[in-house]
C-alpha cells in the first residue's frame, strides 16, 4: 500500500512529504493540495503544498549538490542509476496502486509502467557510459590557412540544475525520462510531479533516496501550479527545463530564460490508410493506439484518415472491436478506465455535441458516468468539426473519409500539431512518399504511433514540441560542450 513499509517515511499523518536536502520533509506553509481519485471522484492522497521560499532553498542546495556530483566518476553515478533501477521494480506493486488510484490507469498497465521506467534508467545508465565517455579530438590542419598547431579536445559536460515537469499520464516514466539522462550526464534534478501522479512520482523519488544519491542532488517539490509553477519555470537556478503537457508548455517557452528547452506538449496523430491496407491489421491498431489508457496518450492515433472505397469495411471491423472493450475501474483491469478528471471529461463531451451537431455518424451510443467515457468511434466527421482538430485526450476516435491520399497529407499537415503519424499500406514506396510529406516527428509504418522503445528518438515539430527525447538525445540535450585548444609553438605531424 502507498506510504506503508519502506515507504514510511515518505508520509505524516494523511499528507505525503516532499523531497529536499536528501530528506522527506513537511512544507512550512502549512496547507496541503488533494488528489482526487478519477474513479470514485473523492480525496484520495494529499500532498504537501510548498512555498516560493521552498523552491529558493531546493534550487540552492541543487546547484552544491551539482558541483560535487558532476565531479563523481560517470561509472559511479552509472551504478547508483542501476541500483535505483532494481530498487524501482522491486516496488512496482505500490508504485502501481498509486498510478491505478490518482490516474486511473489500468492495474496491469500501472505496473508495466513502473518496470519500463526501472528499464529506461538502467538504459540511461549505459548509454551515458558510452556516449560520454568519449569527446573529440580535432587537429588544425584541416581548415585552409592553418598549420597543425592546434589541438582541439572536446567533451560534453552537465548543464547545472534541470528542471523536469512530467504530465498526469505517465507521472513515473516520463519523469524518469528526464531524471536517468539529467544524472549520468551530470545535473542535479529538481521534480516538479504533476499533481495527478505526484504520489507515483514521490514513491519512485524513494527508491532513488534508497538507492544513496547524494543529498540534493535530486528534491521533489510539490504544490499549487498556481503558487509555484512559474516561480520554478523562471527561477534563475534552473539551467534547463524538461516538460512533457500541454500548451502550458507554450507559456513556459515564452517565460524561460536562455536555457535549453525540451518539451513535448501534445499531438493529433492522424492514421492515414490506403486502398491496399490490410484492414485487420489497421483495426487492430486503431483500438490499440486510439483506445490505450482510454485515449489519453499523446501519441494516440487521434484521428483516422481513411479512403473512401474501404472506409465501409474498416469502420465495420473497428466498430467489433470496440464493443469487446471493457469499461470500468482501472482495479479491475477494464480496457476503457475513467478519464482523469472531471473537466477532462467535460472537455470531451463538447467536443462529443459539437460533432453530435454538426452530422457526424456515431457509431456507438454516447454514454457517460462520472468521469467514465464509453469508447467512442465517430464516422463521416468534417472539417468543420472540433473533434477534426482538437485533441480529446479521451475514448472517442474520429474517422475522415479521404478521396485521394494527397486529401490526408493535407488534413494531417493542416494540424498545428506534429507528433506523430501512422500509414497503413503494403506499398512500401508510397510509405515512404507518404512519411516524407506527413510534417510530424515520427511516421510509423503499418502500425499506431508510439513513443517506444525508449531510446528511440521522440520528437514533435509545430506546436508538439521543441527538441528530441529519447535516451540518447536527452543524454545530449541536457550536456553542453566545452573544448579545451592546445596550441603549439611550432606545427607538429602525428608520424606512423
Ligand atoms: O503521452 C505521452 C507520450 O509520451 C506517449 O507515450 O509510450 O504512450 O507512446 P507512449
Amino acid at each position: 500500500m502507498a506510504g506503508n513499509g519502506v515507504f514510511g517515511e515518505i508520509i505524516d499523518g494523511d499528507v505525503f512529504k516532499y523531497y529536499a536536502d536528501g530528506e522527506w520533509k513537511k512544507s512550512s506553509s502549512g496547507k496541503s493540495v488533494s488528489i482526487i481519485n478519477p474513479t470514485t471522484r473523492k480525496v484520495q492522497y494529499k500532498v504537501q503544498a510548498c512555498t516560493q521560499e521552498e523552491v529558493n532553498k531546493v534550487m540552492e542546495i541543487a546547484k552544491v549538490a551539482q558541483k560535487a556530483w558532476a565531479k563523481t566518476p560517470l561509472w559511479k553515478r552509472a551504478e547508483l542509476l542501476h541500483k535505483a533501477a532494481a530498487i524501482l521494480k522491486e516496488h512496482k506493486a505500490p508504485i502501481g496502486e498509486c498510478l491505478v488510484k490518482e490516474i486511473a490507469k489500468p492495474a496491469k498497465d500501472s505496473v508495466t509502467e513502473v518496470v519500463r521506467s526501472g528499464d529506461l534508467v538502467s538504459y540511461c545508465a549505459e548509454e551515458g557510459v558510452r556516449l560520454l565517455g568519449q569527446g573529440t579530438f580535432l587537429v588544425s590542419d584541416s581548415f585552409p590557412g592553418n598549420e597543425r598547431t592546434k589541438y582541439c579536445l572536446s567533451s560534453k559536460i552537465p548543464l547545472g540544475v534541470v528542471l523536469a515537469i512530467p504530465p498526469f499520464n505517465y507521472p513515473v516514466n516520463l519523469a524518469v525520462s528526464k531524471i536517468g539522462p539529467a544524472l549520468i550526464a551530470g545535473n542535479s534534478l529538481v521534480l516538479k510531479p504533476p499533481t495527478q501522479g505526484a504520489v507515483a512520482c514521490l514513491h519512485m523519488v524513494h527508491c532513488f533516496h534508497l538507492a544513496g544519491f547524494p543529498k540534493g542532488l535530486i528534491s521533489c517539490i510539490t504544490g499549487k501550479g498556481s503558487e509555484i509553477g512559474d516561480f520554478l519555470t523562471m527561477h534563475p537556478g534552473v539551467n534547463c527545463i524538461s516538460f512533457t503537457g500541454g500548451d502550458t508548455g507554450i507559456a513556459i517557452s515564452k517565460k524561460a530564460g536562455m536555457i535549453p528547452l525540451q518539451m513535448e506538449l501534445g499531438g493529433k496523430d492522424a492514421c492515414i490508410v490506403l486502398e491496399d491496407a490490410d484492414l485487420d491489421l489497421v483495426a487492430s491498431n486503431i483500438i490499440k493506439g486510439g483506445f490505450s489508457y482510454s485515449g489519453q496518450r499523446c501519441t494516440a492515433v487521434k484521428v483516422v484518415l481513411v479512403m473512401e472505397s474501404v472506409a465501409d469495411t474498416l469502420v465495420e471491423k473497428v466498430k467489433t472491436k470496440v464493443a469487446k472493450l471493457t469499461v470500468g475501474p482501472p482495479e479491475d483491469n477494464c480496457d476503457i478506465t475513467p478519464v482523469v478528471s472531471e473537466s477532462s471529461a467535460n472537455f470531451i463531451e463538447g467536443l462529443v455535441n459539437d460533432a453530435k451537431q454538426k452530422g457526424a455518424t456515431f457509431c456507438q451510443e454516447y454514454k457517460r458516468d462520472g468521469n467514465l467515457i464509453w469508447p467512442l468511434l465517430l464516422d463521416n466527421v468534417r472539417p468543420d468539426m472540433r473533434i477534426a482538430w482538437e485533441e480529446p485526450f479521451g475514448p472517442v476516435l474520429p474517422v475522415i473519409r479521404i478521396g485521394s491520399i494527397e486529401e490526408g497529407i493535407h488534413h494531417c499537415n493542416a494540424s498545428n500539431f506534429g507528433l506523430q503519424g501512422c500509414v497503413f499500406t503494403k506499398d512500401i514506396n508510397k510509405a515512404m512518399l507518404i512519411s516524407d510529406a506527413m510534417e510530424t516527428g515520427t511516421v510509423q509504418i503499418n502500425s499506431a504511433p508510439a513513443r517506444g522503445p525508449d531510446h528511440f528518438p521522440f520528437q514533435g515539430l509545430k506546436d508538439s514540441g521543441i527538441g528530441s527525447q529519447g535516451i540518447t538525445n536527452s543524454i545530449n540535450m541536457m550536456t553542453k560542450v566545452k573544448s579545451t585548444v592546445i596550441n603549439l609553438p611550432t606545427p607538429s605531424y602525428t608520424m606512423g
